[in-house]
C-alpha cells in the first residue's frame, strides 16, 4: 500500500470543521507500559478485531504510515454497527494523537489522547472525547459510554503491552540446555493433551492432531503474544488473539498471507518402548 497520509485537513488542529464541539468526558489513567510501546500501540491497527475483539467486529486498512492510519470499521454486534471510516494522526511534537471520526457513528468526532513519560515503565494518558452537535445531557451520556469504553480498551492494551515488554525482555536471555525430557507413555501424552510445559526458559505447547503430536513455543513470531492456553481449531490451526494471524500447526506455516512461520524450536518423538520424549528441533 502506498501511503498517502491523512484526508482530513489540517488533521493535526483541533476541530479543523468548525463544528459546535463540547469536550463530553476526559479519561486519566496510568499504564505500565513505556512511551516507546505506547506508541507503537497507536500505530498498530491490526490489534483492533482481535484484542479489542468485544468492542470491533471488523477493520478494513485503508491507508498507513508513520502519520497515523485510516480504515474502515465495524463496532460489536456487527449486522446493526454502521461502517464508520476512522483517521487516526499521530501529532509527536505534542506528545498526542487524535482519532478522528471521517464518516459513520457520530461523525466529526475527536477523542485526542495525550502521553507524558512518568517512568521508564510508566506513562501518563490523558484522553479528550470531543463531541459535535449534543447537548449538555447528550454530551454527558455519550461521555460515560465513551469512558466506559476506554477503560476497557486501555485495559486491553495494557496487558498487551506489558506482556510484549516481558517477552521483549526475555528475548536474548532464554537459556536452552535440556536434551531430552521424557514426555511418559504414549497413552498417557495423549491423554494429557493439549499442555503446556516449561523447557528450561521455554514456554512449549504439545498437541496432538490426526494422531502426530506436535510442540511449539508458545510464543507467536508476530509481536511475541504468548500463545499458551490459545486452542487448536479443526483444521490443526491456531488464531493469535493479539491481530489474528492464523498458523498451521503441521507446517508452521501463517494461513492468512502474513508471511511469518511458528518456531519449530522443538520435537517429539516416540521411542521403541512406547514413550514420548520432547527434544529441541
Ligand atoms: S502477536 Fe501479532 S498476531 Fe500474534
Ligand atoms: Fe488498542
Amino acid at each position: 500500500m502506498t501511503s498517502s497520509g491523512p484526508l482530513q485537513t489540517d488533521a493535526k488542529v483541533a476541530n479543523p470543521n468548525d463544528l459546535p464541539m463540547r469536550v463530553a468526558a476526559v479519561y486519566d489513567r496510568v499504564i505500565g507500559a513505556s512511551l516507546a510501546r505506547a506508541w507503537e500501540n497507536v500505530l498498530d491497527w491490526e490489534h483492533l478485531p482481535h484484542l479489542h475483539s468485544s468492542s470491533f467486529s471488523s477493520l478494513e486498512l485503508e491507508d498507513a504510515g508513520s502519520w497515523g492510519w485510516r480504515a474502515l470499521t465495524k463496532g460489536i454486534p456487527e449486522e446493526t454497527s454502521p461502517e464508520t471510516r476512522i483517521e487516526l494522526v499521530v501529532d509527536r511534537e505534542n506528545s498526542r494523537y487524535v482519532s478522528r471520526t471521517l464518516e459513520g457513528g457520530l461523525p466529526g468526532m475527536e477523542i485526542w489522547t495525550h502521553f507524558s513519560k512518568r517512568a521508564d515503565r510508566e506513562t501518563q494518558i490523558r484522553v479528550e472525547f470531543h463531541i459535535p452537535h449534543v447537548d449538555e445531557e447528550g454530551a454527558q451520556k455519550l461521555g460515560s459510554l465513551m469512558t466506559g469504553l476506554y477503560e476497557i480498551l486501555w485495559d486491553e492494551d495494557e496487558r498487551m503491552m506489558v506482556e510484549r515488554q516481558a517477552a521483549l525482555d526475555a528475548k536474548g536471555t532464554k537459556e536452552g540446555t535440556s536434551t531430552t525430557i521424557d514426555l511418559g507413555t504414549v497413552e498417557e501424552l495423549t491423554r494429557s493433551l493439549p499442555k503446556t510445559i516449561q523447557i528450561d526458559d521455554d514456554t512449549v505447547n504439545i498437541v496432538n492432531i490426526d494422531g502426530t503430536f506436535h510442540a511449539y513455543r508458545a510464543e507467536c513470531p508476530h509481536m511475541l503474544a504468548p500463545l499458551a492456553g490459545v486452542p487448536v481449531d479443526n483444521d490443526g490451526c491456531i488464531t493469535c488473539p493479539w491481530h489474528g494471524y492464523r498458523f498451521d500447526i503441521r507446517t508452521g506455516n501463517v494461513t492468512n498471507g502474513k508471511g511469518l512461520t511458528l518456531s519449530p524450536a522443538f520435537k517429539v518423538a516416540v521411542t521403541e518402548h512406547q514413550r514420548a520424549v520432547i527434544s529441541r528441533a
